[in-house]
């Protein structure tokens, strides 16, 4: 009843006005059976006033018009609204929840009240606990055909198979820049083709100075200046691949303040 009445109100001050097209953070949203997923949407003011629906029948499920948020029956105790974003969570997520969820709102945008709407679509899927791969003949034997079967045990219906295999890590490479001004912050990037995703070791002159795919510096000093080496390391391969970039400090910007000084 009173979610109708919201929803009559900012349609009523929308009749025949332009809303301003939200675009959510993420679309689609995709979420396992059981889950809790957030349909997120960053209004460009402040949120007045909002609607939640579930497209196309137009269900509502949670509406906010400044006091507190309305949550229709069938989503009470699952649904949490943000007020500040106009975000919701759904917890304990349904096969029958996946559709798509629109949202209809008003912010204030520079001192003017601005209509805003937008969609999310949510997809929903159910985990497949049981599956393994068979191969035959059981033995692998070296030189021979071997045959491997996805087996997906139980009655579920499995739409697709996607086969990936051990490999890598391959065209390791670092990203970032071979020079810097003093006192300039400075990132190194490293990225390479490995499966399952590999591990990144930064070292310095050789001495191992730090773990993950990103080195950073906040500001260069010459004693930055040298080799920086990434081993990227596939623990399920065992292999280890690596690059190297070499770094120079440049003083440009003290030099420059002692010309201006002469
Ligand atoms: C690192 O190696 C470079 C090149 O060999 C050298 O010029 C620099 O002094 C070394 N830096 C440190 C801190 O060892
Ligand atoms: C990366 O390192 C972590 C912790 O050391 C380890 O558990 C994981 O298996 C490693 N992953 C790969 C692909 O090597
Ligand atoms: C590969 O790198 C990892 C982590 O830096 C190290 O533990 C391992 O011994 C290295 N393996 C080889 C073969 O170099």
């Amino acid at each position: 009843m009173e979610a109708r009445l919201i929803n009559w109100i900012i349609i009523s001050l929308c009749a025949g006005c332009l809303a301003l097209e939200v675009k959510p953070v993420t679309d689609p949203v995709i979420s396992k059976v059981g889950d809790s997923v957030q349909l997120q949407i960053k209004p460009p003011g402040v949120l007045a006033a909002v609607i939640w629906s579930f497209s196309p029948a137009n269900i509502p499920v949670v509406s906010w018009v400044g006091f507190n948020p309305s949550i229709a029956p069938g989503y009470v105790n699952r649904v949490t609204l943000n007020t500040a974003t106009g975000s919701v969570e759904l917890r304990s997520v349904s096969l029958s929840d996946a559709g798509v969820y629109a949202f209809q709102g008003l912010i204030e945008l520079s001192g003017n009240a601005e209509h805003i709407n937008g969609k999310v679509t949510l997809e929903v899927y159910e985990a497949i606990p049981n599956v393994n791969v068979k191969p035959s003949p059981a033995q692998t034997i070296a030189n021979q055909v071997l045959k491997l079967t996805c087996q997906v045990l139980g009655s579920q219906i499995v739409p697709s198979r996607l086969w990936l295999k051990d490999d890598g890590p391959e065209q390791v490479s670092i990203t970032g820049p071979d020079q810097a001004v003093l006192n300039s912050p400075v990132t190194f990037t490293c990225s390479a083709q490995s499966m399952p995703p590999c591990n990144y070791t930064w070292y310095f002159n050789e001495t191992e100075t730090a773990q993950g795919s990103q080195y950073k510096i906040s500001s260069v000093s010459n004693a930055d200046r040298g080799s920086y080496t990434c081993v990227a390391w596939n623990s399920v391969t065992g292999r280890n691949t690596s690059a190297v970039k070499e770094f120079t400090v440049t003083g440009e910007f003290i030099g420059f303040v002692g010309e201006y000084f002469l």
